[in-house]
């Protein structure tokens, strides 16, 4: 298996693999989540694919793209109550279904790292959905911590 950067032709197997993130979340936050896949979410992988600051990985195992990875270098000023930050940011994260459990996910993140380290960064980080424990046994697996979270109630 290859993780290297998108082709721009590559973009529309890419959207397939969006969708199934975009199904879970549907599935486990339906009254957040807009369900299918609508034209506007599809063409924002052109806006990711024009952005000077975000790069698609993608894993490929026999000429399939198997996962994908948005990787966003995230840099936020100084503020009063925080320091500057400057890291990478895994936007959206998938492997397809037909392909889990086979290391897909953990090569990505490897990716994701050493291309961080090449930009001189230090930090990766993402952010996820609770109801998705299966992503968070994935990121626990691969060394990421909890650093932040977000709480509900409903009133
Ligand atoms: C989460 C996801 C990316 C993991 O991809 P993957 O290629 O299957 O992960 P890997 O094969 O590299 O897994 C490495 C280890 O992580 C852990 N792990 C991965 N998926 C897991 C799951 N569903 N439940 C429990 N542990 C899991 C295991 O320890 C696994 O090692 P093992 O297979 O030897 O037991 C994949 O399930 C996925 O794309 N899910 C749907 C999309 C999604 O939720 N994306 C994240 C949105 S924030």
């Amino acid at each position: 298996m290859e993780v290297r950067l998108a082709k721009k032709e590559e973009l529309d197997r890419v959207n397939e693999l969006r969708k199934q993130v975009n199904d879970i979340h549907v599935a486990g936050k339906p009254e957040v989540f807009k369900p299918g896949f609508c034209r506007e979410l599809q063409e924002y992988i052109y806006v990711i694919w024009e952005d000077p600051d975000q790069d698609i990985a993608v894993a490929v195992q026999d000429g399939v793209i198997c996962g994908f990875a948005i990787l966003h270098h995230v840099i936020r000023p100084e503020n009063p109550f925080m320091k500057e930050r400057d890291f990478l940011d895994i936007d959206e994260f998938c492997v397809d279904e037909a392909y889990r459990r086979q290391g897909v996910a953990t090569a990505l993140v490897e990716f994701a790292k050493e291309y961080a380290r090449e930009k001189g960064l230090h930090r990766v980080e993402l952010n996820m959905w609770e109801f998705n424990q299966g992503a968070l046994a994935f990121y626990e697996a691969a060394g990421f911590t909890t650093y932040r979270r977000y709480m509900e109630m409903d009133v």
